[in-house]
């Protein structure tokens, strides 16, 4: 923090160029670098003040994905940054621990400028670190995870806007790393997996299928590690997971084809190959923190999403200038999503939500955490506890979306306000 008891933040979103294949140069964009951009990490209580400049050829926003704050902060469409302008949005972490992450949400671009590179991880502390391993970058690491196409010329090909999916590279990259390796030091390593592909869904699993533990969801640590031995996660969506190792061995973190047209085929993510001898890590307890439960009253309001071909919710496309939904601070409400068709998934800004229920099914334990963005499967309804905030601002709206970025650009888009 500064002498102003602010800490400060520059980003600055620019174009450049990386060597992704070996060999070969590709135009991409990055904050404060050519490609994707640091990891930020503030702790509940700070007051943050973010100095946004965009050197890009054309205006772009920031969002704050998974961050509680004032809708004039929130870097939806609403707050284009033009070329060579600055914005300085500035607000109090209040919230709980958290893997979030920042990305440009222009009107009908918000695909273009996340396929070039533009996105980053947003990492929210609260108090001690739940005896969860917490040496960044060591037991403590953030994996990117984005499916690209190459051109020959080893640039980004494929239409975001295209098809009914847009981009379904064929290639991953994690942290912007083809065919990346992790060298393994510790017994434990808490992988905090971010899904910032335009439209692809991973069904993650370890190469020997060993089980693991996930420790978080979108908006917060679990109350109780979560043993699997896969975990899906959809565009827009974090898993926090906790894998043990044991020395000298080699697994691979990969992603399986779940036989859905977003998740088709295998992908090796990420080879990890662990050291002789490994530094002791606790296991994650049996509590990790206090949770509570978001409850809403018998009498909350319900309010029903349909989710239609062609890119529209309850029938509509998005409008800027019409707000949809008009919600009182603090309130705890019922949101039912129904996908009519296809393949998408939902997500709110501003709120944390607790999934309810699946097609009339309670989440399973590792998606029963707090959450932003749901993935709803097709042909059922998805009924969610959403906790709004305390941010009155009847003139700046907040968005709900698919996070598939196609559909979310072509218009499956809505606004909202807290009043
Ligand atoms: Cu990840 Cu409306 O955003
Ligand atoms: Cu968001
Ligand atoms: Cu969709």
């Amino acid at each position: 923090p500064g002498p102003d008891g602010v800490r400060h933040y520059e980003l600055t979103l620019q174009a450049g160029e990386t060597e992704i294949l070996p060999g070969k140069q590709t135009p991409t964009w990055g904050f404060n670098g050519p490609f994707l951009g640091p990891t930020l990490r503030a702790a509940r209580g700070d007051r943050v003040r973010m100095s946004i400049r965009n050197t890009l050829g054309e205006a772009s926003t920031v969002h704050w994905h998974g961050l509680r704050l004032p809708a004039a902060m929130d870097g939806g469409p609403h707050r284009p940054v033009d070329p060579g302008a600055e914005w300085t949005p500035e607000w109090e972490i209040d919230q709980p621990a958290a893997t979030a992450w920042y990305h440009p949400h222009p009107h009908g671009k918000t695909s273009l400028h996340l396929y070039h590179g533009l996105a980053g991880v947003f990492v929210i502390d609260d108090g001690p670190d739940a005896g969860l391993p917490s040496e960044y970058g060591v037991d403590d690491v953030p994996l990117i995870l984005q499916d690209k196409m190459f051109a020959e010329d080893g640039s980004f090909s494929g239409d975001p806007l295209k098809g009914p999916f847009g981009i379904l590279g064929d290639h991953v990259l994690v942290n912007g790393v083809y065919d990346p390796g992790f060298a393994v030091l510790t017994e434990r390593v808490r992988f905090r997996v971010l899904n910032a592909s335009n439209a692809r869904m991973y069904t993650l699993e370890l190469s020997d299928r060993r089980h693991f533990q996930v420790v978080g969801n979108d908006r917060g640590l679990l109350g109780t590690p979560a043993e699997v031995d896969q975990v899906p996660l959809t565009p827009g969506e974090r898993v926090e997971i906790v894998v043990a190792f044991t020395p000298g061995e080699q697994v691979v973190l990969r992603t399986v084809d779940n036989g859905l047209d977003i998740g088709k085929g295998d992908f090796d993510l990420l080879r990890l190959v662990t050291a002789s001898e490994l530094r002791p890590t606790p296991a994650p307890g049996e509590q990790i923190v206090p949770f509570t439960a978001i409850t809403p009253a018998a009498d909350a309001r319900v309010r029903h999403f349909t989710l239609n071909a062609r890119d529209s919710i309850n029938g509509r496309t998005m409008d800027m200038a019409r707000i949809d939904e008009v919600v009182p601070t603090g309130a705890v409400e019922i949101w039912e999503v129904e996908n009519s068709a296809s393949s998408h998934n939902f997500h709110i800004h501003e709120v944390s939500f607790q999934i309810l229920d699946v097609a009339g099914t309670p989440p399973p334990a590792h998606s029963a955490g707090y959450k932003d963005t749901v993935f709803v499967p097709t042909r059922s309804t998805v009924r969610l506890a959403v906790q709004f905030g305390r941010y009155a601002d009847p003139g700046a709206p907040y968005m709900y979306h698919c996070h598939l970025l196609r559909h979310e650009d072509a218009g499956m888009m809505g606004q909202f306000v807290i009043v």
